[in-house]
């Protein structure tokens, strides 16, 4: 096992943590190269919950390396409290290394996140409100810092310049914040974070050329990407293959294999277009039985059926080389399965994922449908076995693996 990277299929939140948790066993590393705070993984290990924002889910196991890479945008106060939340329960186990090319998030990203959201009224995105769009913002038209600024002497002089171009450009700030107290805030925040931050291409690149097994796990998911997603109702980072290369470093040769992953059905919070969605007593049930609230914002999550037009588009960008389906368990006891295999759209019938929201928005899905099924122990019945394999066919990969409950045990194998 070299590089491998893992990216989530849909709009997140499809259990990524859980099967980077899996894999992890057998590599060396886990690196995250996109999105910050905005994001979360919940794993359960040995009954024991964890949330995770921004350290990767292999610091769960004992002497794995973990890489913060240069795509993730840091809120270095959520970062602290990770860290110490781990180590208070004697979980931060393996070694951590956070990219000093990695942007910074300020309380101000935070305000500008909310004002933006506000004054957008019904059309807001329906954000985590974390600062991340605001935040990648910055860095794009060069008014942002990163972690090596944040430990450098320089640090107060240039926040205070940013400072500056900020409230003459948004005067809706001015008053809103102590820029001294940031200054004092982020001073301290870099003492506590130095020990972890390093030049992490040089490090990945000599993991690599040492043959170092590493996984790369995304945050967000692939129908969230700033190119391809439901623009704009998407994240502001590269939840595409792409991110793996400007998030970390590491160049296409040094990757060995991707793999997606897939809910079994779907799931979307915030705002944008959403063909499955179930919006009646049956969203309900896949909510509650898959307890679909977000592990970030505890909104609860919008649910339908899988929608294999949209995890294809996923499939064919992403390159996957197999997907894992997580998740079956919550459409256990039903008596009828859905998959979305094509859409209606004014009377036509559409094979594609359109860039319209207005025409995704009035996309009725069609559906193949399939007999439920019941678990008997690990075993995967007969109906279970057809709803995969069709899924495989229709999207033209192979469905690796299977997960069918929380813990780390409810995980098949179908290698
Ligand atoms: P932002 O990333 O906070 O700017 O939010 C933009 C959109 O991405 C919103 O619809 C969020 O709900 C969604 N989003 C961001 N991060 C995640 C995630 O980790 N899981 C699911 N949705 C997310």
């Amino acid at each position: 096992m070299g590089a491998i990277a893992v990216i989530g299929l849909h709009w997140g939140d499809e259990g990524k943590g859980r099967i980077v948790d899996f894999l992890a066993q057998k590599c060396n590393g886990v690196v995250r190269y996109n999105g910050g705070p905005n994001a979360g993984h919940t794993l359960v290990v040995n009954n024991e919950v964890f949330k995770l924002h921004l350290i990767p889910s292999g610091i769960l196991y004992t002497g794995k390396i973990n890489i913060i890479g240069n795509g993730v945008i840091i809120d270095p106060s959520t970062l602290i409290e990770e860290i110490d939340g781990l180590k208070n329960r004697n979980f931060l186990n393996g070694q951590l290394f956070i990219s000093d090319r990695a942007p910074v998030l300020f309380p101000y990203h935070k305000l500008i996140d909310e004002l933006e959201e506000s004054i957008r009224g019904s059309f807001s995105l329906g954000t985590t409100k974390k600062g991340v769009g605001p935040g990648y913002t910055d860095e794009v038209n060069r008014s942002g810092l990163r972690i090596v600024d944040l430990i450098s002497d320089s640090f107060e002089e240039k926040l205070r310049r940013v400072w500056n171009l900020k409230v003459k450009l948004s005067p809706a700030l001015d008053g809103r914040l102590d820029i001294s107290d940031v200054i004092k805030a982020y001073k301290e925040y870099s003492i506590i974070l130095k020990p972890y931050i390093t030049d992490t291409v040089g490090l990945l690149h000599r993991l690599i050329s040492e043959d170092t097994s590493l996984l790369f796990e995304g945050a967000q998911g692939f129908l969230l990407d700033v190119n391809f997603g439901t623009y704009p109702y998407v994240s502001s980072s590269e939840s595409s293959i792409s991110g793996v290369f400007s998030g970390s470093g590491i160049n296409s040769k040094q990757l060995e294999k991707v793999y997606g992953v897939a809910k079994s059905y779907m799931t979307r919070v915030g705002s944008g277009p959403f063909p499955t969605e179930l919006k009646d007593n049956f969203g309900e049930y896949l909510r509650e039985k898959g307890k679909e609230y977000g592990t970030t914002t505890g909104r609860p999550r919008r649910c339908g059926w899988l929608d294999c037009i949209a995890t294809k588009f996923s499939c064919q960008i992403n390159g996957v080389d197999g997907i894992y389906l997580t998740k079956l368990d919550v459409l256990e006891g039903l008596q009828e399965v859905n998959v979305c295999i094509g859409y209606e759209y004014e009377g036509e019938r559409l094979d594609y994922f359109p860039a319209s929201l207005e025409v995704l928005s009035e996309c009725k899905p069609i559906y193949e449908k399939f007999p439920g099924w019941r678990m008997e122990g690990r075993n995967l019945p007969k109906n279970a076995i057809s709803f995969i394999s069709f899924i495989e066919e229709f999207l033209g990969t192979k469905v690796l693996g299977v997960s069918v409950g929380p813990q780390r045990e409810s995980f098949i194998d179908l290698c």
